[in-house]
């Protein structure tokens, strides 16, 4: 049997595509980036994690150019973001941004490749977006998920190596979603490089291979969906204090961390299974619950500033 290359058909592309050092930005007295370090390389897909306020959106815009940077450096393909930008070879969909109504499509399209010296061929740009059947729609006719893969279609428009999406499936039901991301994922699968920001930690896990999760305007962790599970993974195990020490608790097997609040203890463990045995062997546990070890734990954990260890 032959081997297939997952890249068929498209160099796999080397260096970096994006690297942000010690970048700042500040509107009056809000840090909304605050040091900000980052490297993408080519042919990753990436996700920008992060909650309200995050400085997602700050980031992208300055990355794209479209914002300037009070302090530290940024480069896109080896360039000055605004010099890659105007070279076809970065396309983005930022977080809000109507369509030109009355147009069809098609049009559309088409008016976005005429700005570039070496755009995407239609037909390739139709059927990565999956509109060859909506090319002579007219946009204004369009669903919400359609719009969306229309306005993905023009950040193709000028065969970009690099797209970058600011919350790309917000406010679409979860076919729309799917067919979103099938639309991107036909790009990546070029070799091309994607970073999108999203809420959603379950898309981030699904569909990054890499999850940079960001608050307070700083990467606060880096790495695979695992592997953010796993620095934050721990579970919790909560029972009735009675008539526990809480300093012994601390060599029982499993245990990272001990916390007394109220009238409860609270145990950190890397293996609940191994902790609670353990404690039944030693003493009445009452009321005991296990919490924790889902992403949406670490994401929440990550992001409330209780935990800034980098899982990369
Ligand atoms: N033009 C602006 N003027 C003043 N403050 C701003 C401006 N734009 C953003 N901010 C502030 O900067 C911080 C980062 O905002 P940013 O929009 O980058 O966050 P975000 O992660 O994209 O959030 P969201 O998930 O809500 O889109 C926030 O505290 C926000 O209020
Ligand atoms: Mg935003």
């Amino acid at each position: 049997m032959t081997q297939t290359t997952v890249y068929a058909g498209a160099p796999l592309r080397q260096g970096s595509a994006v690297s942000l050092a010690q970048v700042t930005k500040s509107y009056g007295n809000v840090h909304a980036v605050a040091g900000l370090d980052l490297a993408i390389d080519r042919g990753e897909t990436v996700a920008l994690l992060g909650p309200n306020g995050a400085g997602k959106s700050t980031t992208i815009n300055m990355l794209l150019g479209l914002l300037s940077h009070d302090g530290g450096q940024i480069k896109l393909l080896g360039k000055d973001p605004q010099d890659a930008v105007l070279a076809g070879q970065v396309g983005a969909m930022l977080q809000e941004g109507g369509l030109i109504p009355r147009v069809t499509v098609k049009e559309l399209i088409e008016f976005m490749r005429g700005t570039y010296a070496s755009p995407m061929p239609l037909s390739e740009v139709l059927e990565i977006a999956q509109l060859t059947s909506l090319a002579d729609r007219k946009v204004d006719k369009l669903s919400g998920g359609q719009a969306q893969r229309v306005r993905f279609a023009l950040a193709l428009a000028g065969s970009p190596e690099l797209i970058v999406l600011d919350e790309p499936t917000a406010a679409l039901d979860i076919q729309s979603r799917r067919d979103l991301w099938q639309t991107m994922a036909a790009y990546a699968e070029r070799g091309n490089t994607l970073l999108f920001s999203t809420h959603y930690l379950e898309e981030a896990d699904e569909y990054a291979e890499r999850i940079v999760v960001i608050a307070q305007g700083r990467v606060i962790a880096d790495g695979s969906g695992a592997e953010l599970k796993k620095s934050v993974g721990g579970k919790t195990v909560s029972f009735d204090r009675g008539n526990w020490d809480p300093n012994g608790l601390a060599r029982t097997p499993g245990v990272t961390g001990v916390e007394v609040r109220g009238a409860r203890i609270h145990l950190s463990t890397d293996d609940a299974d191994l902790t609670v045995t353990a404690l039944a062997q030693s003493g009445a546990l009452r009321n005991v619950e296990v919490t924790g070890g889902g992403l949406e734990e670490a994401f929440i954990s990550l992001t409330s500033g209780t935990n800034t260890r980098s899982g990369s």
